[in-house]
């Protein structure tokens, strides 16, 4: 396995999914920590453990059950990542993206991603959904940006623009499904971090000082990936406890995973209602 993934990676990934599944999946969905709910709806569903996938960078997270359902979700053809994987676990950042150059593969113009997410913002609650208007790529502005290496010019561009990573029009879709929904929302930009310590009070001051209104250890890698290759994203955090700003209480990953139950029917109500209207 050498640092940066190769085409020929990345089509032998896909020949091993496509050999299992016999519809073109329009919509590729990644879904967070806790947040995995959604997948066990989907209609005529193929499960495709990533184990069994090559080259695919396992997931060894709790809470993360690392498998693709691929199948129909209101109407769309989706292929729904449960339990991606992340920078801390050692790979090389390049590698945490494969999942997206696959769906791009795949045919997938569209992609809904999911994360849980700590709160900077005072006024977001454990429980609130934010839909993401923008990120800070902190980890790829200090060196571990997905497209560093050989870039894929059957993808995108060496240097591609990234002044809408979220979508306007996808943006005011999900709005007004939870305005039509009655789901309270917020908006608010997410730092990608590595991880896996959680922050400290002064790390979380200077996140809030640079504009972030919550923050996780996953997305804007694979959403770079995504602009790369032309695909048009919607994001969206489940705020899963607050930032300790003034270091007075702690974060533990089993909070991380309680907010899920909460949060996990409000996600698929929103995306639900999202597909219905593509
Ligand atoms: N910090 C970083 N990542 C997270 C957090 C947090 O507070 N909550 C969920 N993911």
């Amino acid at each position: 396995m050498g640092k940066f993934l190769t085409m020929r990676e990345i089509h032998q990934a896909v020949d091993a999914i496509q050999t299992r599944i016999d519809i073109q999946p329009e919509v590729g969905l990644i879904l967070g920590s806790g947040l995995g709910a959604l997948a066990e709806s989907v209609d005529d569903a193929v499960i495709i453990p990533t184990a069994q996938i090559p080259h695919w960078p396992i997931s060894t997270v709790e809470g993360h059950q690392g498998r693709l359902v691929i199948g129909r979700l209101e109407g769309v053809a989706v292929i729904v990542l449960q339990g991606r994987t992340h920078l801390y676990e050692g790979y090389n950042i390049s590698r945490v993206t494969l999942p997206v150059r696959v769906m791009q593969r795949l045919g997938c113009e569209k992609l809904v991603v999911t994360n849980a997410a700590g709160a900077i913002n005072p006024d977001f609650v454990p429980g609130d959904l934010m839909l993401i208007t923008d990120h800070i790529n902190l980890i790829g502005m200090a060196g571990a940006n997905p497209l560093i290496g050989p870039n894929l010019e059957e993808f995108g561009p060496r240097f591609p623009d990234m002044s809408q990573p979220y979508d306007r029009d996808f943006l005011a879709k999900a709005k007004l499904v939870c305005n039509e929904s009655g789901l309270a929302y917020q908006e608010g930009v997410y730092v990608s971090l590595s991880g896996p310590s959680f922050e400290s009070p002064a790390e979380l001051r200077f996140l809030r000082g640079i504009g972030a209104d919550a923050v996780g250890m996953s997305t804007a890698p694979e959403v770079i990936v995504a602009r790369h290759g032309g695909m048009r994203v919607l994001g969206v955090s489940g705020i899963s406890n607050k930032a300790n700003l003034d270091g007075s209480t702690m974060t533990t990953h089993e909070e991380v995973l309680e907010a899920g139950t909460v949060l996990a029917p409000k996600l698929t109500t929103l995306i639900r209602g999202f597909l219905a209207k593509l």
